[in-house]
């Protein structure tokens, strides 16, 4: 009995810190992160973000982001096709209710920051057509909501990692024109649609 609570002890903290932090997030959270990938980009030679995303408006108008009706949080981020050039910010990870994130055919390059981790919400990634670099992350695979991940013409170097196989519910992977090394992952040959 007693060890038993002190397995449990852990998780039960654990629970309680996730029910803290939800409590102490909302939509300001979600409006300090888009003002922190704002504030990274080099170019945004349409000055589409640097005119729309006003702190005068509410967050849910901006252009290319959704919030959800129900959490009034931001579920969907679109700024693919933009033009923009910068590295993503670590604070992307705070939008904690994001289920679709598109930042395709723009300039964004460096690494994909560790916090992305976080987004265990996430169900689409599409990263293609940018000049994202460094390992595809170990973490990707803690994302086990994806569906769909498009990481296809960056700069990817590495292997391919193995977590890759947690994502249960992956139904198109796309890692094709990424400098990348070593074998495929088995398991990886039963998702739906895969292109190496
Ligand atoms: C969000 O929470 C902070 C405190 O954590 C509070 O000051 C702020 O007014 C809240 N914003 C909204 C829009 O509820
Ligand atoms: C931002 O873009 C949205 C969608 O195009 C538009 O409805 C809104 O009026 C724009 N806001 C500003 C401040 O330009
Ligand atoms: C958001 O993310 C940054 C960096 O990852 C962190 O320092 C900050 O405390 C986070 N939380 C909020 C509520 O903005
Ligand atoms: C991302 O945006 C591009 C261009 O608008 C679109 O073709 C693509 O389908 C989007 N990706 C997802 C996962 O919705
Ligand atoms: C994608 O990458 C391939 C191989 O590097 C290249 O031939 C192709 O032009 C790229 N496509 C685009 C649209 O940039
Ligand atoms: C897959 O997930 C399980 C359970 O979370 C974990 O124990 C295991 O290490 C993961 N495997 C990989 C390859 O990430």
């Amino acid at each position: 009995m007693m060890r038993r609570q002190f397995f449990l002890l852990p998780l039960m903290i654990n629970a309680l810190m996730a029910c803290l932090a939800m409590a102490l997030t909302n939509i300001t959270t979600d409006q300090h992160a888009l003002l922190a990938f704002k504030s990274q980009l080099k170019l945004d030679p349409s000055h589409i973000l640097s005119k729309n995303w006003s702190v005068s408006f509410p967050t849910g108008k901006w252009i290319g982001v959704t919030c959800s009706p129900r959490h009034q949080r931001v579920s969907a981020l679109d700024v693919s096709g933009m033009r923009l050039s910068g590295n993503l910010p670590s604070q992307l990870g705070n939008l904690s209710f994001l289920a679709s994130l598109n930042l395709s055919s723009n300039s964004f390059h460096g690494q994909l920051p560790k916090e992305l981790a976080q987004l265990h919400r996430l169900r689409y990634l599409d990263f293609r057509l940018n000049g994202l670099t460094g390992d595809i992350p170990f973490w990707l695979g803690l994302l086990v909501e994806l569906r769909f991940l498009n990481l296809r013409n960056n700069s990817f170097t590495g292997t391919i990692p193995s977590s890759i196989t947690n994502m249960s519910k992956l139904q198109v992977l796309d890692l094709s024109n990424n400098p990348l090394q070593g074998n495929i992952p088995e398991a990886v040959g039963s998702l739906f649609n895969f292109y190496p």
